[in-house]
């Protein structure tokens, strides 16, 4: 069984990370989505937030799953029976720190990493991105799931 995961920070899912993730469904048996617990960055939503969005957003796909790591991809990658890394890769500019990854997580325990590029239409997007228009004021609308959009209103409107 082909069982793959896609990892991020998700702060929050965009639209981006979930043509990758529906893509990556489609060519294999299991996704799990795999959420960073950072605790020394600071992040907009909670682990448990951005585990939730994701369950939301990604519901419609049967093959996928949801969960968080903490530690090191590959051991996560170790422990649920991981056999590959799917990645978005944007543009030249993500090629390098992706190539380095995919090439350590390889040497550190054989883990392929598959890349997916990036939807044309979302090349240009990144969560920090729509973090920054949002907080801004500027439209977010169709960058991110509509559920993320709500969320992420009422989070700035906090502020
Ligand atoms: O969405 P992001 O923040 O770009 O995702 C980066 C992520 C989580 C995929 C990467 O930082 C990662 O794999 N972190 C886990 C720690 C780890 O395994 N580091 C060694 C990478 S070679």
């Amino acid at each position: 069984m082909a069982r793959v995961v896609c990892p991020g920070s998700f702060d929050p899912v965009t639209n981006g990370h979930l043509d990758v993730i529906a893509r990556a469904a489609a060519l294999h048996d299991e996704v799990i989505v795999a959420v960073l617990i950072n605790i020394t960055k600071k992040s907009l939503f909670s682990t448990d937030e951005r585990v939730e969005m994701l369950r939301e957003v990604t519901k419609g796909l049967e093959n996928v799953r949801v969960e968080r790591f903490h530690g090191l991809l590959v051991n996560f990658c170790t422990a649920n029976g991981i056999n590959g890394i799917v990645k978005g890769l944007r543009a030249v500019s993500d090629f390098e720190y992706e190539m380095q990854m995919a090439q350590m997580n390889y040497r550190l325990a054989k883990i392929e990493t598959l890349f997916v590029t990036t939807n044309p239409q979302y090349s240009f997007l990144s969560s920090s991105l729509v973090k920054e228009i949002a907080t801004y004021g500027g439209d977010v609308e169709g960058l991110v799931p509509e559920p993320v959009l709500g969320r992420l209103r009422a989070r700035l409107a906090e502020a």
